[in-house]
């Protein structure tokens, strides 16, 4: 059966305090919160509409640059979360298959269990399914409200809920899956008598039930998975906790990471084995990293970086969008930029790719042909090449192409003062 996912991004998020930027486009390791759901969502789905509403000229820039399965629906003014589904309405006009529902600031929830909630939704044949979970502490979801017997009545909002039902640790998860076309009418029917004058998307379980739909709640075990971003301690928790996820993959598949505690590895990071992640390191975005590599103390991969094997990135070095290949040695105190290193090259101290003119605001490429050795505190002014087994020389800033095993050295030459210091002090 076809699945088309509804991913909720139209709200405000007043609670971040952002002037700048829209919720769903906070990042944690380089992604954004939109990201990781429509990554999770984007293999087993044959659509996906993102809700944009609040700052929706970036939201959908976003999705529009990033996503070109994705479309986006404006909701304005944004009325609540079942008036948000309801603006996919004319576009699913004759769709017969299952509609996911997600919210964009829940990164955490992974794409195995979304597919989980789907097999349940069919092999129970549902016609609604929403996901829950447990909470200690509850506070501000929606709870899960069941009959005596433990079937499902209706979920009411924290705001809605009577002290009886504030106590219940059953949570709305705000993960759906719907039969399309059976719960289309629902959208029409929704009413804002509540607490926050909103349409309510959770009052489809009611009306399904009413309407003697098969309805049923998926309990979700691992309630971090539905971890919502509502703050900046929320951002910083749920960075936390992808981190933690990230690193024990890693370290599964054969990495060593020296301290857990200090290095930081985005989840569209490939690491071969026998690699070493020393402290301190952190690494964000999409990366390639080889086996038997060396990263850090202190490195900084930024994203589109591919490291080949046997490489070392040391010491406070800072690599972007650049490719590395295998033996090759960036020690110390570097950055490299929009650059390609050839096989063996060894970098010197504080060598620097000067890859953007701050006029022109133009990125230019930096690249160095196999074997080739960059002394210490060279400044590459890129667009610039280094020919095979070419060195330069120490100091020296490199504004032309070097011919192959040829020295390049820019240097004014060293001289002697005799006795300056002396005739300085009168000895
Ligand atoms: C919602 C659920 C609650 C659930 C919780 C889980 C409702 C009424 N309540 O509450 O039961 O426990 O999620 O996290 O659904 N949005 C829009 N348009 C709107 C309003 C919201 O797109 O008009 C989007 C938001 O951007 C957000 C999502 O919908 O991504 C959820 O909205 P939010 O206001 O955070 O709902 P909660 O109060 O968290
Ligand atoms: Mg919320």
């Amino acid at each position: 059966m076809e699945i088309k996912a509804v991913i909720l991004a139209a709200g405000k998020g007043t609670r971040m305090k952002s002037e700048t930027t829209p919720k769903v486009l906070h990042k944690i390791l380089g992604k954004t919160l939109l990201g990781y759901v429509l990554d999770n969502v984007k293999n087993f789905v044959s659509e996906e509409f993102v809700i944009v509403g609040h700052h929706a000229q970036e939201v959908e820039k976003f999705v529009k640059e990033n996503y070109t399965n994705a479309k986006t629906v404006l909701q304005s003014p944004q009325l609540g979360t079942g008036h948000a589904v309801s603006m996919v309405c004319p576009s699913l006009e004759n769709y017969d298959g299952l509609v996911l529902i997600l919210c964009g600031d829940t990164p955490l929830i992974k794409e195995e269990t979304l597919k989980k909630f789907v097999e349940f939704h069919k092999s129970n044949n549902s016609d609604i399914t929403v996901m829950s979970t447990i909470f200690e502490n509850p506070a501000n979801y929606g709870r899960i409200i069941r009959e005596s017997d433990g079937t499902l009545n209706c979920i009411v909002e924290e705001k809605d809920a009577t002290p009886e039902q504030k106590a219940v640790k059953e949570v709305n998860a705000g993960i759906y899956c719907l039969n399309w076309s059976k719960i289309k009418p629902a959208f029409s029917q929704l009413k804002s008598n509540n607490a926050q004058g909103e349409y309510y998307l959770t009052d489809i379980i009611s009306w399904g039930k009413n309407n003697n739909l098969n309805v049923n709640a998926y309990i979700l075990e691992n309630s971090d998975e539905i971890y919502g971003i509502n703050s900046r301690a929320n951002l910083a928790c749920a960075s936390k906790m992808i981190n933690k996820r990230n690193l024990e993959k890693f370290m599964e598949n054969g990495v060593t990471i020296v301290d857990v505690e200090t290095t930081w590895i985005s989840e569209d990071t490939t690491i071969g084995q026998d690699t070493v992640i020393y402290p301190f390191t952190y690494i964000e975005g999409e990366n390639k990293i080889g086996k038997n590599c060396q990263i850090g103390p202190c490195a900084h991969l930024r994203g589109g970086v591919e490291v080949c094997d046997r490489v070392k990135v040391g010491n406070f070095v800072e690599v972007k969008k650049s490719k590395i290949n295998s033996d090759t040695n960036v020690g110390h105190l570097s950055y490299i930029g929009d650059s390609e290193l050839g096989e063996r090259v060894n970098i010197g101290a504080g060598t620097i790719t000067a890859n953007y003119n701050a006029i022109t605001k133009q990125k230019s490429r930096t690249i160095l042909k196999n074997d080739v050795k960059i002394g210490s505190n060279t400044v590459l002014v890129a667009p610039v090449t280094v020919e095979e087994g070419a060195n330069v020389g120490a100091g020296t800033v490199v504004t032309k192409n070097v011919p192959e095993w040829s020295l390049a050295i820019s240097r004014s030459p060293m001289r002697f003062l005799e006795n300056w210091v002396a005739t300085q002090l009168q000895k």
